[in-house]
Formats: structure tokens, sequence, C-alpha cells
């Protein structure tokens, strides 16, 4: 049986049936999903992690549904601690659906060592020596990462910039490394140590930083959905003046940055949480989005919306550098698990599943705002948790969670109240036994 994300009523079943058919879905075995009550980390691996450990932290891990890549399904694992946004991106990735699901495909993963330059006296000589000297630099820094080179990767090309004005008397050399299945952070700084001295003294300058560049913009996804307009429909609007909204959602974004900011929180919020689930940088990949969306002196939506046709469709450009070998991959239970069930074989396929949970993240959210608010989507969950502080737990959830929204009172102290009196009017356990 192929792999299906299409798990109807998944979010009725309790918490250990998710895992057995999330386990069937994905073919692994159910006994891989025990990885989900290790919480993460141990403390003692985490005190070999990172310094000063207390103890970890946990978030919630789930599954999103629905998402089709280039015809194939894919559970998409998502860490995320804001309520909505994983019901959410399955909710939109099963409108995607109805259009075909989502396209998608990326670069190879170059990311650039960047070696500053400075004291230069004269950058023209300057790039010129260096320029003679590629190919002895390329090779230089192919030795510095021959686990790299043996799995296909390596250094690829070079670029050197003079930086400022002439009384600056600055250059940077980026040199673009092809990091496989890595992300590369590593290996990219070590190729940038490895060189800088020969660079330094073909500049006749001094040698400055040298570290990799998180704006990969060599290393980028592009991914697309096109939905009909009545899949996009509510209970109150028609699909085509919410196709209509979520055009002039884009437009506002395009045109305010302060706009485009919380636009692209949205997308960020199904990136970051694959990212995150399967163990990645999601700093890095924070960075180079944000510096990606002001490449053009402003800042910009990374996914934007137009109608064609009868149809609205979704864009989605943006660099991503991810592993899927190395780093927390090595020591965290859930992150393995999390890669294995995306199926994922490669770094590029890892990227494209990130950046179509962005776009189904923004679709979801650009059309809640083109129609009901977000509000309204957020109150249930809301209600959820703030029932679950009050004290209540299983069928008292949803019971407290109903109760507080239909009082409009959605409080821990209402919350409180209305638990109390469910209690007080359920039959007490001596008396069912009797
Ligand atoms: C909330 O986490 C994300 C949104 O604000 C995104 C958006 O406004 O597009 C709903």
């Amino acid at each position: 049986m192929a792999r299906t994300s299409r798990i109807p009523g998944f979010f009725k079943l309790p918490v250990s049936e998710r895992r057995r058919v999330v386990a069937e879905a994905t073919h692994l075995a159910a006994h891989e999903f025990d990885a989900c009550d290790a919480r993460g980390l141990d403390v003692a691996t985490s005190d070999k992690t990172v310094e000063n450990v207390l103890g970890v932290y946990a978030l919630p891990f789930a599954a999103t549904l629905n998402v089709q890549i280039n015809g194939h399904d894919v559970v998409a694992p998502m860490v995320i601690e804001e309520p909505s946004v994983v019901a959410a991106a399955s909710n939109a990735a099963r409108i995607a659906r109805i259009g075909g699901g989502f396209t998608a495909e990326a670069d190879p993963a170059i990311v650039a060592a960047q070696i500053q330059l400075l004291d230069v006296e004269d950058t023209g000589s300057a790039l010129e020596r260096i320029r003679e000297a590629s190919s002895e630099i390329l090779a230089l820094a192919d030795a510095a990462i021959p686990g790299l080179i043996a799995r296909g990767g390596g250094a690829r090309s070079l670029d050197i910039r003079v930086l400022g004005a002439p009384s600056d008397h600055m250059m940077v050399v980026d040199v673009f490394i092809d990091c496989r299945d890595a992300m590369g952070a590593n290996l990219v700084n070590s190729v940038a140590e490895a060189i800088g001295d020969e660079l330094a003294v073909l500049a006749r300058g001094r040698i400055g930083f040298r570290i990799l560049s998180n704006l990969c913009d060599r290393r980028k996804v592009r991914v697309s959905c096109r939905v009909p307009f009545e899949a996009l429909a509510t209970e109150e609007m028609s699909g085509a003046d919410v196709a209509r909204g979520m055009e002039d959602g884009s437009r506002f974004a395009e045109l305010d940055a302060y706009r485009a900011c919380t636009h692209n929180k949205g997308i960020m919020n199904g990136v970051d949480a694959v990212v995150i689930a399967t163990g990645n940088d999601w700093r890095a990949v924070e960075a180079g989005a944000h510096a990606y969306a002001a490449r053009n002196g402003r800042y910009e939506p990374l996914a934007t919306w137009r109608r064609e046709g009868e149809h609205l469709v979704g864009r989605l450009e943006m660099p991503l550098a991810l592993g899927i070998v190395g780093g927390t991959l090595r020591v965290h239970p859930t992150a393995k698990l999390a890669l294995k069930m995306t199926g994922a074989k490669t770094a590029v396929e890892l990227a494209v599943l990130a950046a179509t949970v962005g776009l189904a993240s923004n679709l979801a959210a650009l059309r809640a705002l083109a129609s009901d608010g977000i509000q309204r989507g957020h109150m249930g969950l809301h209600a959820r948790s703030v029932a679950v502080a009050a004290g209540a737990s299983g069928d008292n959830v949803e019971k407290v969670a109903a109760r507080i929204i239909e009082l409009g009172d959605i409080t821990v102290d209402a919350a409180r109240k209305v638990l109390s009196e469910l209690r007080a009017s359920e039959p007490s356990a001596a008396a069912v036994a009797e």
C-alpha cells in the first residue's frame, strides 16, 4: 500500500491509536513511536549537548495530515506550542489536495563559506590574483572536507567582491559548497578556516572573519498550489469571494512591510515546526528567510497569491538549509522518528516538505483572514488549553471548553467554575460502584 496522509477522523482518536495509524500510514513499526514517550533528549545527553544544563524542555509533537507533494502523500511532523497551527495546516493541505496538492522543487544544497579580507591595498589586483588561483583555492577547500567529497559534495565555485568604498580596503571571497544531505554549517566553516590564510596571502591583506552565510539564496525551495475557488468556500462566503480576499491580503503584504512580517510569521509557523521536529537549526532558517524577504531593499512576503481563471494560485520561494544527517539527529530519538515519518531520503526532500507546510499554513491564515477572521478558529483551541489550565482532563476538557465559549468568557476562572459544576453534577465513583 502506498504511503498516505489522508486519515479522516484522526483528531478524534486517542493518542495511542493515532500513533498506530500514523505508523501504518508511513510504513513504520508501531514500536518506533515509543520514541514519542522519550520526551526528546534525556538529561544526561542534554548535559553533553549544551552547557549549564538543568533538565529538558518538552513541546507538543504532532502530525500534519493531507499533505501531497508532487503526487506523493507525506505525513509532516510538527513541533509547536501554538494552538491551531497543526489543525489549520492539515485543513489547508486538504483544500490544496482538491486542486492536485502541492508542486515543489529545490536547488542543490549550496552554502557559501565567507572569507573576509582586510587591509587590501590594491583590491583590483587582489581580485585578479584570487581569480587566477580559483582552481587551487577550490582544491584546497575540497581537501578540508574529504567525507563530503566521498558523498559527492564539495566546493563548486567562488565569487570575489570588493566591499564598501576604496578606503575600506575590504573584500570578501564566497566559496560555494554543495553540502548534499547535511545542513552544512560545520563543513562550510571548516572550509572557510582552511582556505583563509591562502586567500590573505593572495590578497596581500589580513584575514578577517571566516564563517558560513545563513543567507543561502542558492539553496532555495519553490512550492506552489492551484486551488479551485469552490474549495475555499466557507459557510458564509463563496469560494470566489474568499479567493479575492486572499489575493487582496497578498497584495497588502506585497505593499506593506508591517503586514509582510505577519504574513511571513504565518509561513514560518509551518516551516519552523517541521524544522524543529526534524532536529534542524531553526535560527539559521529564520535568519535566512527574513534576509531573503528583504533582498530587494524592502521587506516582502515569501509567498504570494493570485487568482488565475477559476483558481487561486499560491507561490512560495525561500532559502532552506536543512540536513538529514548529523547534528541533533544523531542523538534525539523523536527527531529521528520525525525524519522517518517524512520518508525523506535527501535533504532536498525534507526542505521541500518544510516549505510546503509553510505554504499550507499561509493558505490557512489568509483564508481565515479573508473570511471568518482568525479568532473564531483560535478560540476553540484556546478554550481547550484554558480548560486544561483550570484542571480539566479527559472528556471534561471538551465539555468545559464548549461551555466557556458558549458563555463568551474564555478565562481560567470561568473554566474552574464550569469544571466544579460539572464535577458536582457527575455521579461519584462510590455511587457508580454501588
Ligand atoms: C499567527 O500565528 C499567524 C497569523 O497572524 C499569520 C497571518 O496573519 O497571516 C495568523
